[in-house]
């Protein structure tokens, strides 16, 4: 076989694929069961072609036992997660937050924090400050800030670059697209940036919701953790919402994806809409 048929065809020997599925599990929460040993072996190749390894024993020896080791452990969590996300992703939290939250939460603070939990390449986050400062316009001024955090080194820059295509913005309104977006001057071009009046008011940041202390100042007012629970198993998601919770203000929302659920999970939150859960006081 020559060089480049082997290149394409790096297969995972159960060693390897055990010691790397248990480490991604440990390090960043995501599950990879047997049926996901393909995607792992799929998602890895670009890795090992990168660094011109020729196979995963080897690709294992460096992420475990070379001094580039912590580095690649990075790129190899950038090229394992699955950073699917959209403007407008699941809707209906918009309007709850517009018309059922914020008129709560404005009641008592003139201040209001946001975070993102897992806000991949930023659509969800600057959705959120979009949304806010609807809320502003329709009712009254209040402060606000969006805390922007994601596991992905690529996402993030992605996101904090805040340039899109035509097509990722449209399922994104008319009146959105032009109060919220600038187009490129350059002719033809398809990029959009989001406008920097929304840009200014979400940080990004890097956190692993793994780990046992995030390194968060301050509490939230309203925290989206959407789409991201699925990937960990029951014990992890019950341990991560506890550390949000933790970062919660009473009274605050939780909004998660539509098929991820605390069913089961005891702790100071109550259902009050479709996966969108209020902290209730201590
Ligand atoms: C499918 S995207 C969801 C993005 C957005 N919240 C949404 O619903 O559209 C999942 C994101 O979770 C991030 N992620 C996975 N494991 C993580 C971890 N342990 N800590 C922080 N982020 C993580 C991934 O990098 C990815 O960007």
């Amino acid at each position: 076989m020559n060089d480049t048929a082997n290149l394409s065809l790096r297969k995972i020997g159960d060693k390897e694929f055990k010691q790397l599925s248990e480490f991604i599990e440990d390090e960043v929460g995501i599950k990879l069961p047997e049926v996901k040993r393909s995607l792992l072996e799929s998602r890895l190749q670009k890795r090992l072609k990168i660094l011109g390894i020729v196979d995963f024993k080897e690709y294992c020896n460096h992420v475990f036992h070379s001094t580039e080791g912590a580095t690649e452990v990075l790129e190899m969590i950038d090229a394992i997660t699955t950073n699917k996300t959209d403007f407008m992703r699941e809707p209906a939290h918009f309007e709850y937050m517009v018309h059922e939250a914020l008129p709560e939460i404005v009641k008592t603070r003139a201040s209001i924090n946001l975070w993102s939990a897992a806000c991949s390449s930023g659509q969800e986050p600057y959705n959120m400050a979009m949304f806010m400062e609807e809320f502003i316009h329709k009712n009254r001024a209040v402060n606000y800030s969006v805390i922007a955090t994601d596991i992905s080194k690529s996402s993030l820059q992605k996101a904090q670059e805040a340039v899109y295509n035509n097509r990722d913005i449209e399922v994104v309104s008319d009146r959105f697209k032009k109060q919220y977006f600038l187009k490129s001057r350059k002719a033809g071009s398809e990029l959009v940036r989001i406008k920097p009046e929304i840009r200014k008011q979400v940080t990004f940041q890097g956190i692993n919701l793994m780990k046992e202390h995030y390194g968060l100042s301050g509490k939230f007012d309203i925290v989206f953790c959407r789409n991201v629970l699925i990937y960990f198993n029951k014990e992890n998601q019950a341990r991560v919402i506890q550390r949000i919770i933790d970062h919660m203000t009473d009274g605050a929302y939780l909004f998660l994806g539509h098929s991820e659920s605390l069913a089961g999970m005891r702790n100071h939150l109550v259902s009050v809409g479709s996966s969108v859960y209020r902290k209730e006081s201590n």
